[in-house]
């Protein structure tokens, strides 16, 4: 049986944090290490420079994002794990789909008409500050989707109307030119839920609330003490399930650790004691990764050799596949 084509872009903006683990990267490794699909995992920076645009930083996004992935397990002998901009055959296609999608679906792709309605509740014209490249956002990414002819997208839910845009102008190709793109399926985890921040709110680097995945132990230790809890006494009894620290705890711990803490919370445990075991077993989980991570840090160049090894696998796909893109538009050289 064919593998099905499952990818997903990850954006460089920041440095991830711990929900970025437990949303994306986890669901996604663990996906890439089932049988039956081929994974396609790559770096969205030229979706973050419509925003990133000081080269330093965009660098240093770009290397801490792939170095996370590399130490975090991802095999890129199983997962063809490239950066977007070593592919140009995405910006290629990203002109062509340009011109045959209307400009009344830009109008209402989400990530513009937020900044539209900002905009506009502070007064200002509707488009200040919003590059075009925030605008035609969705067309690069229904690019990088429908150049790999995929079957499968994972991402979080704020992405569902991206996949569905690609979808349409899948669908608005294959009418006007014939058969050619399969039409990708969003994949939403709905297993996890949204991890709470230092303050209960959802963990975000827009919020300032979380807990970079790859920070020192001391830091660590520090964020956790941090996280909000209510001021239940130790002694009573607990809801695991409406507690933020449980649900990080669930993810890093094994099976058995969870059914004990399931029982010590209903029996009455401190917020400290749990903040005390939560760090234990992130600790354990995250320090030989931390490691990974920081040599990869260290050794720019072998981030560089993987990507670029990334690249030519997934050239050596979109190239043919453009080709015959190009030629159901007319072009013949
Ligand atoms: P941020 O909100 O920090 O800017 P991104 O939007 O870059 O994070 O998210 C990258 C990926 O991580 C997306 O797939 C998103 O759904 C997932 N993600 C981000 N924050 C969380 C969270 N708090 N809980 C679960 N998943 C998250
Ligand atoms: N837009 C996605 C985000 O903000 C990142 C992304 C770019 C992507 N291209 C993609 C995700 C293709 C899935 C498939 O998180």
């Amino acid at each position: 049986m064919e593998k099905k084509v499952v990818l997903t872009g990850i954006k460089a903006t920041g440095r991830p944090h711990v929900g970025n683990y437990i949303g994306a990267i986890k669901p996604a490794l663990q996906l890439a290490g089932e049988t039956g699909y081929s994974p396609y995992y790559f770096i969205a920076d030229y979706h973050s420079l419509t925003t990133v645009q000081d080269a330093g930083q965009f660098k240093d996004y770009v290397y801490g994002i792939a170095a996370s992935w590399l130490a975090l397990g991802l095999d890129p002998e199983k997962t063809t794990f490239y950066r977007q901009a070593d592919v140009p055959e995405i910006m290629e296609l990203s002109w062509i789909l340009s011109c045959l999608t209307p400009k009344g679906l830009m109008n209402r792709a989400h990530a513009y008409k937020g900044a539209v309605d900002q905009n506009l509740q502070n007064n200002l014209d509707q488009d200040a500050g919003i590059n075009i490249g925030v605008y035609s956002y969705p067309i690069l990414m229904a690019s990088d989707i429908l150049l790999f002819q995929s079957d499968i997208v994972p991402v979080g839910k704020d992405q569902i109307q991206h996949v569905e845009i690609a979808r349409d102008i899948a669908a608005h190709f294959n009418r006007v030119f014939g058969e050619t793109f399969p039409l990708p399926q969003y994949k939403v985890d709905t297993a996890t839920a949204v991890v709470p921040g230092l303050d209960g709110r959802k963990m975000s680097k827009s919020y300032n609330n979380t807990i970079p995945l790859f920070c020192e132990e001391k830091e660590l230790k520090k964020l956790i003490k941090r996280i909000v809890t209510d001021s239940t006494p130790p002694q009573e009894p607990k809801d695991p399930d409406r507690s933020s620290l449980f649900l990080i705890y669930r993810e890093f711990a094994s099976e058995n650790e969870v059914a004990q803490m399931r029982n010590s919370y209903q029996s009455g445990i401190g917020w400290g004691e749990v903040k005390q075991e939560l760090f234990q077993v992130m600790n354990k989980h995250l320090e030989q990764p931390r490691h990974r991570y920081k040599e990869l840090m260290d050794t720019p160049r072998e981030i560089d050799e993987i990507l670029r090894y990334g690249a030519e696998k997934a050239r050596h796909k979109a190239r043919p596949f453009l080709k015959e893109i190009k030629e159901k538009i007319g072009y013949s050289g």
